[in-house]
């Protein structure tokens, strides 16, 4: 017994130095690929309309997540928490960043590019950054909204290749983080009208549309689609949808032209693909349900070829980002809350029971302030609303889109809204919302107020407690009592009770 588990340690040791001596001399490298406001439109998540072969062929590589989840359903907070893995309300960037909306990461915290640059890793970003400040986020080289037209650093597939070309060059063999920051699948009807609700005309070659070289646009037919159960089965929602379709082919074609240039790289870099937050349709983006913060995941690792083209069940946070990076990098993690996702490409945890990821939202534009928080465990989901009283609120581009001024139409009407909820319920939500995810994955049944469950609910309501504690969350004390953390309650921070209870 004795012995047999010191040969196993001893063999662990050798086999680990080894990888460590070949990947130092192979100089490793990191490719991060987002999609924006994307889903599981694409055929390694058996969807069997939307045409994506490339993303598809690098899943095959990859180690598939079947459950890995946002932190927060908003674009600047969840590029935020990718970039740092703190969460938004600990990195500072409680909303969206641009515009009237100017969120911004404290300054004190760490990101992939300063740790990594200071490891003489160099570091560049081409897309959509939309976090800031620049010295909180400084990439050695940046092609981005910030000083290119969004379309054509984040939907020309073409432009995006030339760049990715530009920065392989420019790193002069040094290892490397390359982030690509598509903004397809994203909407753009209410910015970019002319291009259509998603931007899928841009570069098509019509007259007036441009031309992107690389692109071959492949058109879907509405009536062939079947939205999602969170989706509205209408013509509106399946236009909107099948014009959506035609951008993550877009994204699909573009992952091909990077991985093309990558071509020389790859036995040495590792891949991540993901999204930032649900798709922009009701119950999608902005929600903490299953349907807002449930991200496509693949990580594809040279050295780990055991789990490619299987699929994982454990649950894993966009949180994890950060320490996965910094572990293939061999880089150590401070005082972060989650996890390298490395061990998963060699072993399935036999035991899942006690897995939690966890989400908060602040914002999303300055005026959507709707505080929640939430835990998510491979059985139960509970959120906590902490502005229960005040109705949901709905963003400036999914209010104009079809699928949602058909909904509101009809609900003003009071004709069938082929949905799975009414308006007025997405509206008004309780303080507490607990669900069995195993019996209710549409997480309708809400189960708070059930007896039966008041053991399940303390648990949660225990461990979400403890993580807002340890992630420093200012709002730890919502809505009920005031949190006092500073002068005599310094070393005793204490929740001070408001007696406003409803
Ligand atoms: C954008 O800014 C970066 C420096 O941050 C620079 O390297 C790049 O050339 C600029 N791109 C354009 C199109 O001006
Ligand atoms: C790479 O950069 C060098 C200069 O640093 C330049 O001469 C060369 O043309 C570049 N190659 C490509 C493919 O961009
Ligand atoms: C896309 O980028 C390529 C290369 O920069 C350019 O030639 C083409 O005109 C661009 N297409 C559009 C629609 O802007
Ligand atoms: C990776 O590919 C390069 C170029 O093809 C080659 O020189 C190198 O030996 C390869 N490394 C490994 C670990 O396969
Ligand atoms: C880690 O967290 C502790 C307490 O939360 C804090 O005091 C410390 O400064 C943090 N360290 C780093 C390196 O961020
Ligand atoms: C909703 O109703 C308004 C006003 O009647 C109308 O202009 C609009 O076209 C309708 N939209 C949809 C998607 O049905």
């Amino acid at each position: 017994m004795h012995f047999s588990s010191w040969s196993l340690s001893f063999f662990f040791v050798i086999f680990h130095s080894f990888s460590y001596v070949s990947l130092q001399a192979n100089k490793p490298n990191v490719l991060l690929i987002i999609a924006d406001d994307g889903g599981f439109e694409m055929g390694a998540y058996l969807n069997k309309i939307c045409q994506t072969p490339n993303l598809d062929q690098l899943a095959k590589n990859s180690l598939i997540f079947n459950k890995a989840f946002t932190s927060v359903s908003s674009c600047s907070p969840s590029r935020s928490a990718i970039l740092t893995g703190a969460p938004s309300h600990q990195n500072g960037m409680y909303g969206l960043h641009q515009g009237v909306h100017h969120f911004d990461s404290f300054n004190t915290i760490q990101s992939l590019p300063k740790i990594l640059s200071n490891h003489k890793i160099k570091t560049g970003i081409i897309g959509k950054k939309h976090v800031g400040p620049e010295s909180t986020y400084p990439f050695d080289y940046a092609q981005t909204e910030e000083n290119n037209s969004i379309l054509q650093v984040g939907r020309n597939i073409t432009h995006i290749k030339l760049l990715t070309r530009e920065f392989l060059n420019s790193t002069n063999q040094n290892p490397f983080f390359l982030y690509v920051a598509f903004h397809d699948p994203h909407r753009c009807g209410h910015t970019n009208p002319e291009y259509g609700a998603f931007c899928q005309k841009f570069g098509n070659g019509e007259a007036g549309m441009g031309l992107i070289p690389d692109w071959q646009p492949i058109h879907y037919q509405w009536d062939e689609i079947t939205p999602p159960y969170y989706i509205p089965d209408t013509e509106p929602a399946r236009r909107d949808i099948a014009a959506q379709y035609i951008t993550m082919s877009r994204l699909d074609q573009g992952v091909g032209l990077i991985l093309k240039e990558l071509k020389d790289y790859l036995n040495n870099t590792l891949i991540i693909f993901s999204s930032d937050n649900g798709i922009p349709f009701p119950n999608g983006r902005t929600n903490l349900y299953d349907s807002g913060i449930a991200e496509p995941m693949f990580i594809s690792s040279p050295y780990h070829k055991k789990r490619r083209n299987q699929i994982t069940n454990s649950l894993a946070s966009l949180l994890d980002i950060v320490p996965t990076i910094l572990d293939w990098f061999g880089i150590s993690n401070q005082n972060l809350t989650g996890k390298s996702l490395l061990p998963l490409l060699t072993k399935e945890p036999s035991d899942k029971s006690k897995e939690a990821i966890f989400a908060s939202h602040n914002l999303h534009e300055i005026t959507m302030y709707y505080p929640m928080r939430m835990i998510r465990t491979q059985r139960y989901k509970l959120i906590h609303n902490l502005n229960y009283l005040s109705p949901f609120p709905i963003d400036q581009d999914l209010y104009l889109s079809a699928t949602f001024q058909d909904l509101l139409n009809r609900t003003k009407s009071g004709q069938p809204n082929y949905w799975f909820k009414t308006l007025k319920s997405y509206y008004f939500r309780p303080e507490w919302e607990l669900y069995d995810l195993k019996l209710d994955p549409a997480e309708l049944n809400n189960l708070a107020s059930k007896t039966s469950m008041v053991d399940v609910l303390e648990d949660l309501k225990t461990r979400l407690f403890e993580w807002q504690k340890s992630t420093q969350d200012p709002w730890l004390c919502a809505p009920h009592a005031v949190l006092e953390d500073q002068g005599d309650f310094k070393d005793k921070i204490a929740c001070l009770g408001l007696d406003n209870g409803v």
